[in-house]
């Protein structure tokens, strides 16, 4: 079970993780976003701004699910939980410390990075916990991440950056594979309904036989690669040390300073 949550942001990453916290049995909880979407159930009261909330309400997490540039704005409005409740942030960009001057330095802090596979629960969390976070309130956090996708923790903030480069990110680099490999496809004269089918299923199919096979990505790219093969010959392209080890490397590099300069 669940205990109360104060979700605060009920859009695409808020839902996913209350739909899962509902699957799991959720105490009575609240959710405050100005746009008032119709409440999913029972348990959760609905409220477009902080104000409303009733005044016995005692949520044991505060899920701070608004785009990181409404935080400024947001955060002082939840100061009061600050004391007791573990404060968890999925923002991307706002850091522990910038939340700490909002939410006031008394705050137990969980900063995690999730990512978009987590609507269908097949996402992945990085979380990092500030100071003053309880072992309670981190395996609480665990449970609540949980609920979208397999959950990893690290102790240092800094990482925070590269795991948006690799993994927060990550899902726009495996949907451009299958935008290049549909549009290859049409180049290659096969119909564009088929070409789109060939890319998305194949994406889509070795991912979940990654997801499901004990063995390595390299194991199974080797299962598919006979010598003197046809995928051998699309390697070769594809592995030369300028093609995508290169591209891959600058472009996570690219993404992990971006995430530097864009902390706050
Ligand atoms: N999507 C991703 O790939 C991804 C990955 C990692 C982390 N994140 C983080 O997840 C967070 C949410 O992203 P999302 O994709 O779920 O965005 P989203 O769908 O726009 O959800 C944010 C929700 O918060 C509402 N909101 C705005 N101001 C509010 C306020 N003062 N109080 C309460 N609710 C308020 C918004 O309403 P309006 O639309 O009416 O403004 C919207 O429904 C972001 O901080 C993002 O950085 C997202």
């Amino acid at each position: 079970m669940i205990p109360p949550i104060l979700l605060v942001g009920f859009g695409k990453m808020g839902g996913a993780m209350l739909a899962g916290w509902r699957e799991r049995g959720l105490a009575p909880s609240v959710a405050i976003d100005p746009a008032a979407p119709p409440s999913p159930g029972p348990e959760l009261s609905i409220y477009t701004d902080a104000a409303a909330i009733p005044a016995d309400f005692a949520p044991a997490a505060v899920v701070l699910a608004v785009k990181p540039q409404n935080a400024a704005e947001t955060l002082p409005l939840y100061r009061r939980y600050a004391g007791s409740a573990v404060m968890l942030s999925i923002m991307a960009g706002r850091t522990i410390a910038g939340m700490r001057a909002l939410l006031g330095e008394q705050a137990a802090i969980v900063r995690a990075m999730p990512n978009t596979p987590a609507a269908v629960r097949q996402g992945v969390t990085v979380g990092c916990a500030g100071p003053g976070v309880t072992p309670a309130q981190r395996q609480l956090c665990d449970d609540l991440l949980s609920a979208i996708g397999k959950v990893a923790w690290v102790d240092d903030e800094g990482l925070i950056d590269p795991v948006t480069a690799v993994s927060g990110s990550g899902p726009a680099y495996v949907f451009l594979l299958a935008e290049l490999m549909e549009a290859a496809a049409i180049e290659q004269g096969i119909p564009p309904d088929l070409a789109r089918l060939l890319a998305r299923q194949t994406v889509s199919g070795s991912g979940a036989l990654l997801a499901a096979s004990p063995e390595d990505s390299a194991t199974l790219r080797r299962n598919v690669t006979s010598p003197k093969g046809t995928t051998e010959q699309a390697l070769g392209v594809l592995m030369a040390p300028e093609a995508w080890p290169a591209a891959v490397s600058k472009a996570i590099a690219a993404a992990t300073a971006r995430s530097r300069e864009l902390a706050g």
